[in-house]
């Protein structure tokens, strides 16, 4: 039975999939010669998930989320350093997450892509400073992400406690 708030576990789903997707458009921008529409795509969608990342903040501040139990057996073995930092990657990933939406968006402004002209999209975001902090932040998103998939693997198959549970939708 999960202690989350069906709101949490939503949110938790839709950002992890829009999160991937978003990624793998600024990856596919980057590399595209024509890159007005995975551009487009990949600030509305970035921009999306800098509103759910705040939302669900909101809502686990509030709620003041459950933690695991800890088994209080004294002879158990202490937990590998992975699990010990499980926590704070947690709060790393919502607060890199809002520095990509941020640094995305002043990279934009800073390129200029919003002109009186209109839109101009250009041909190498890389002349722009921020473009190299945008990266360095999504590089460091995804070693979170990594660390974060390794603690579900941890719990899931080396200790056999079904994490996912943890995080799905149960009945009453
Ligand atoms: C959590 C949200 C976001 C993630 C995970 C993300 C991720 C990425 C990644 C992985 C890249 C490619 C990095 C590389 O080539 O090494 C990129 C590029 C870029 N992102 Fe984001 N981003 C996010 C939000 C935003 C937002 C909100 C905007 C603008 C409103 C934005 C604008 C851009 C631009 C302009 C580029 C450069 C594309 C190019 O070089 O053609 N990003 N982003």
């Amino acid at each position: 039975m999960s202690p989350y708030p069906p709101a949490l576990i939503l949110l938790h789903w839709l950002s992890a999939i829009l999160l991937g997707a978003t990624f793998l458009l600024g990856i596919a921008s980057g590399s595209a010669s024509e890159k007005t529409i995975p551009a487009l795509i990949h600030g509305g969608l970035g921009l999306i998930l800098f509103t759910l990342t705040l939302l669900r903040l909101a809502i686990r501040l509030r709620l003041r989320k459950p933690t695991r139990r800890a088994k209080k057996n004294p002879l158990a073995k202490p937990k590998p350093l992975l699990a010990q930092i499980a926590v704070p990657v947690q709060w790393l990933l919502y607060l890199i997450t809002l520095l990509m939406s941020l640094s995305g968006m002043a990279l934009t402004l800073q390129a200029g892509v919003f002109s009186a002209a209109g839109l101009v999209i250009p041909a190498d975001f890389y002349v722009f400073p921020l473009r190299a902090w945008h990266a360095a932040a999504s590089t460091l998103l995804f070693v979170l992400f990594v660390l974060h998939l390794l603690t579900w693997v941890y719990y899931q198959f080396l200790r056999g406690e079904n994490a996912l549970q943890w995080i799905w939708f149960h009945k009453k």
